[in-house]
């Protein structure tokens, strides 16, 4: 049987990272691979995670099944976190958390509680957005639609044509939006803007649901939340899936969190059900250590220890996009002003295919062919020669 499969086609990522791997020079440069990494362009663990894995090692008493909506500490600190520590949703009970595996494991739990609402439901996605959201849908018997979002050749956000093409979302359709930082672009939407898409889920009837998988790596953990609390504060109906890969540095422990809010407790009780009926005949229940750290480290002192640490990567991003802005400009090049002014790990350079090659073959540069470039794969010591590369090739 299986002999009848083609080859699937092989990711670009993991092509570009054997080249990476196999490339002989010596001040190459890994702006691919979406982890964050330090000054030296290492991915460490976070002394706050290991503080807590000593404590869960000594203090663990069983390895016993966490239950199928996992460690319900964790979910609870994790509401937390993403709506704030009294938001009314919490007070009214409309809200229900599940611990996923990672936010690839959220995104999967939510697109098949909706496809167990709405078969075949239409979910609007960014263009673009990160690759694996239309693969995950897609396998879950959702029509992915897209909206325009991000004009890569003038590098900005394309908010009105978004809203206009929004229109044609209704009830019992979902809009995916990326609660801050977002990947590929950078480019998130203002207070203002995240105002008026809240505004026409309601006049639509549309379910808003957020990805965020980035908290704390725009600004801080508050103001990076604040968009998607504006939906939360204002929509009955709102989907979230959360990753603590990133700000918790946790990327192989899967960690994440499924959140739903409902217009009642009785409706989220129920929607709660069908969701873990699904994850139950997915993956039957989570895995426990990612999400036994988190709730060490958020119910704990080791937050703060936590928080700084987070500060500190998000502060290095902020300085690393101000250094390459200053450095393009330094050699004549001031189209740049929006690498410094978007967020997170990600901006596209908005160079074309050849020219992504060029910095490849000639500089030993790498980064996807759509030219998004991993800020974190900078460093102090290599920013004036990318900056180099950069003029050198447009
Ligand atoms: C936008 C977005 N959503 C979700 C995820 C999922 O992260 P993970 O499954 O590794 O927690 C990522 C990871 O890169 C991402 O960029």
């Amino acid at each position: 049987m299986l002999e009848s499969l083609s080859p699937f086609p092989a990711d670009p990522i993991l092509k570009l990272m054997g080249e990476l791997k196999e490339d002989p020079r010596e001040n190459k440069i890994d702006l691919g691979v979406g982890v964050y990494r330090n000054e030296q362009g290492d991915t460490p663990v976070l002394k706050a995670v290991k503080l807590a894995e000593a404590r869960i090692l000594e203090n663990e008493q069983t390895k016993s099944y966490v239950g199928p909506a996992g460690n319900l500490g964790f979910n609870k600190a994790m509401s937390k976190l993403i709506l704030g520590e009294s938001h009314q949703t919490l007070i009214e009970n409309r809200v229900r958390t599940i611990q996923t595996p990672g936010g690839c494991g959220a995104l999967k739990a939510l697109a098949d509680l909706v496809g167990r609402a709405k078969k075949g439901a239409k979910v609007f996605v960014s263009q673009p957005t990160w690759a694996n959201h239309e693969a995950i849908f897609d396998g879950s018997g959702l029509e992915v639609k897209y909206y325009r979002y991000y004009d890569k050749a003038n590098s900005r956000l394309l908010f009105d044509e978004m809203m206009e093409d929004l229109n044609e979302a209704t009830s019992g359709d979902l809009v995916l939006v990326h609660g801050c930082c977002h990947n590929p672009c950078g480019a998130d939407l203002n207070q203002t803007q995240w105002q008026q898409f809240a505004e026409l889920a309601n006049q639509l009837g549309f379910t808003p649901f957020i990805d965020v998988a980035y908290q704390g790596f725009g600004a801080n953990l508050e103001a990076d939340a604040q968009g998607l609390r504006v939906v939360a504060d204002q929509c009955k109906e709102v989907l979230i899936a959360a990753s603590c890969s990133k700000n918790f540095g946790l990327y192989r422990e899967r960690t994440g969190v499924a959140m739903l809010i409902c217009d009642t407790p009785e409706h989220a009780d129920v929607a709660l059900s069908q969701m873990l009926a699904a994850t139950r005949a997915n993956y039957s229940m989570p895995p426990s250590h990612g999400a036994s750290i988190v709730e060490e480290i958020l119910n704990s002192e080791l937050k703060s220890v936590w928080v700084d640490e987070l500060e500190e990567m998000h502060g290095r991003i902020a300085s690393l996009r101000k250094q390459l802005n200053q450095a393009l400009k330094a050699r004549g090049a001031h189209q740049f002003d929006f690498i410094e002014q978007q967020n997170g790990m990600f901006s596209f350079l908005g160079l074309s295919e050849a020219q992504v090659e060029t910095l490849k073959k000639d500089y030993a540069i790498y980064m996807v062919g759509s030219s998004r470039i991993n800020i974190a794969g900078i460093n102090d010591a290599n920013v004036d020669y990318l900056a180099d590369a950069i003029v050198a090739v447009i």
